[in-house]
């Protein structure tokens, strides 16, 4: 059975709104963001796909909304997610100005696609670094020693065995991310030669729904390593994620402007 098409509603005048500009209404109960850009109005819905941050409330640069907890960009136009932490698109909105009102009227659901949404991580085998080891010693660990390939285990080899693991949204590795804000190794109490790992991680946000799989994920690659005795994950939301904590390589990954 076919759902009815909503109305068109009427939230302002066309006067009420400069151009640019944007404001907030409610439509059939639902809070819309308007925006008015190059003589044209848009609505989208106000709410950020990464965890919810008000978008009429962010910046408006041509017909880019940013999203003011995080980051995120969207397009006014379609609701398409244009940059992370997002990467679902909110909903966009039918607009028609006609009698001097701009009239909105919902739309169902989201009209423009994301990338893939919580694919399922491949984990491998954890990544042996030989950040630690002087060539020599490679040779010899790449030939079969038993014991610690990659040499002695070290922060730096840890960081690299993390980049096995990826935002399942994003498919960006948690280092990249900025999401790992330290890394502590203590020998191991009762495993002589073995290692305690600590690892002090951040999400993207408080509510971050890919948070336990991240950090089952990180367990589970640092603790492949024959020299980790145990794998600590201590979730750190002070201070929080921002974009800025991304490498280069990570920006370029998404196409981040
Ligand atoms: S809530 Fe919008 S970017 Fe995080």
């Amino acid at each position: 059975m076919s759902v009815p098409m909503p109305d068109f509603v009427r939230v302002i005048d066309v006067a009420e709104l400069p151009d640019p500009g944007k404001t907030l209404v409610d439509v059939d109960g639902d809070m819309i963001a308007l925006f008015h850009v190059g003589g044209a109005f848009y609505a989208i819905d106000d709410v950020c796909t990464h965890d919810g941050g008000p978008l009429a409330d962010g910046e408006l640069r041509d017909h880019k909304i940013a999203c003011p907890r995080h980051g995120a960009k969207f397009d006014i136009r379609t609701g398409a997610a244009l940059s992370m932490p997002a990467v679902r698109p909110t909903r966009a909105h039918d607009v028609k100005v006609e009698g001097g009102g701009v009239w909105v009227r919902l739309r169902a659901e989201a009209g423009v696609g994301g990338p893939p949404l919580h694919g399922s991580l491949p984990v491998t085998a954890a990544a042996v670094s030989t950040c630690c080891t002087p060539p020599a010693a490679r040779e010899a660990a790449a030939g079969g020693a038993a014991g610690a390939p990659g040499g002695p285990l070290c922060e730096d080899r840890v960081r690299e065995m993390l980049k096995e693991v990826k935002d399942p949204e994003l498919f960006v590795n948690i280092v990249d991310l900025g999401l790992i804000y330290g890394v502590t190794l203590s020998p191991a109490t009762d495993v002589p030669g073995k290692q305690h790992v600590a690892i002090d991680m951040t999400m993207t946000s408080p509510a971050c729904p890919a948070g336990p799989q991240l950090i089952a994920d990180t367990k589970r690659v640092v603790g492949a390593s024959p020299d980790v005795e145990a794998v600590e994950v201590r979730i750190v939301m002070d201070p929080p994620w921002t974009p800025d904590r991304m490498t280069e390589a990570a920006r370029d990954q998404l196409g981040i402007f």
